[in-house]
């Protein structure tokens, strides 16, 4: 039987993979230490999540592994063999690196490392999919010129109006420290495919959602605003007006694109996976399409200072994907994202 092995697999997009791939028949091992708590405390906790996996698909099985122990890492990788690879397992936050830099760049790029190596010497043959993020991109996206809308900013140069192509530089701007030990793991990630032949990809993410995330207020905007709305509790805005905009994407169909690439890997390639203009929302206008679904009005506070780095107008151009995968698109709308996120929430909050 094929298997697959994700990283991070109690995690929003790993916890997706896993059930996604169990459903098509493979054997899935996930791998996961619950680091998310240790990272944001007791609301990132994602055990009830790996709880919901081991209790519902018959051919998974957890193993309680940190990515940072590279012996181990080896050695599972070893014995298992998997006929593919995801990795999510990271430390996922912009804000949250800066208070944490070694667990930061060891997760990021040393714990990616050590996967990488793990699979060139136990299965150099299987697709590796390796989650990146927009943040490689550091602030550059911001020196594109704008034009400001009535509840967005949007871009003035028609050379970006499909979105960011996944030819934009990655250098010499300000990244944040997690978006360069997200470049470091992104670049080994590349440098595995050209320069051993292995069958690497890196996904650089726009913002990945669903009803399986555990959004905490540094990460996961869209299920955390979510849950503030059902809450009542204040939403706290940075800069921009609020203005700020986002392309989202559901898990789903992270999955599917995941799938897609396993099944007809390419070597050392990049591809920018966010929902595209046509699931691009700014905060303000989130609020609205909530409040469309709970019925409650928003409660926040606007701060006029924007968090360092931060994307004011950031969505990918989906043009090579397309090309590469042409079986594969967007099949949830941001509405449905939405409708799907305050229905887990609700169920979650009781
Ligand atoms: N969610 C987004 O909006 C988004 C956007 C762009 C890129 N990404 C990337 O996608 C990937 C997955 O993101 P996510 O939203 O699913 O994150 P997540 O925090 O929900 O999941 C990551 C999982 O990895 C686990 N983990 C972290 N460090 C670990 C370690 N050292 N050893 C073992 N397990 C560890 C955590 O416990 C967690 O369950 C990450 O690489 C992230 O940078 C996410």
């Amino acid at each position: 039987m094929k298997s697959i092995l994700v990283t991070g697999s109690s995690g929003l997009i790993g916890s997706e993979v896993v059930t996604f791939f169990h459903n098509l028949g493979f054997s899935v091992h996930g791998i996961d230490s619950n680091q998310r708590a240790v990272f944001f405390g007791p609301q990132g906790d994602t055990r009830w999540s790996q709880q919901r996996l081991v209790d519902t698909l018959p051919r998974f099985s957890h193993h309680e592994l940190d990515i940072r122990n590279r012996q181990g890492l080896i050695e599972l990788v070893k014995q298992l063999k998997p006929s593919g690879i995801v990795h999510t397992a990271a430390q996922p936050s912009h804000d949250r690196a800066a208070d944490i830099p070694f667990d930061d760049f060891d997760t990021n790029a040393v714990g990616t490392l050590n996967l990488l190596e793990a699979a060139r010497q136990a299965c150099p043959e299987s697709p590796f999919i390796h989650m990146s993020t927009n943040k490689v991109y550091g602030e550059l996206p911001n020196s594109i010129p704008l034009v400001e809308q009535e509840t967005r900013w949007d871009y003035a140069d028609p050379a970006y109006s499909n979105g960011i192509a996944e030819s934009f530089s990655i250098d010499q701007s300000k990244h944040s420290l997690f978006g360069a030990s997200k470049v470091a793991g992104d670049v080994m990630v590349q440098e595995y495919g050209r320069y051993f032949d292995m069958p690497t990809c890196c996904l650089r993410g726009g913002c990945l959602t669903g009803p399986n995330h555990s959004g905490v207020e540094l990460h996961g905007f869209l299920s955390y605003l979510v849950k503030c709305n059902l809450e009542g509790k204040e939403y706290t805005v940075f800069g921009y007006k609020g203005k700020q905009v986002r392309d989202n994407i559901h898990s789903e169909d992270v999955a599917r694109f995941i799938h897609a690439f396993y099944e007809t890997p390419r070597c050392g390639e990049v591809y920018n996976l966010g929902g595209g203009k046509g699931n691009s929302c700014s905060i303000l206008e989130a609020f609205a399409l909530t409040e469309e679904f709970t019925g409650k009005q928003q409660v926040y506070r606007y701060v006029d200072q924007n968090r360092i780095g931060d994307h004011i107008c950031y969505y990918s151009d989906l043009s090579k994907m397309k090309k590469h995968y042409p079986q594969w698109d967007i099949t949830k709308s941001l509405r449905q994202t939405v409708r799907e996120i305050v229905a887990s929430w609700q169920g979650r909050l009781g």
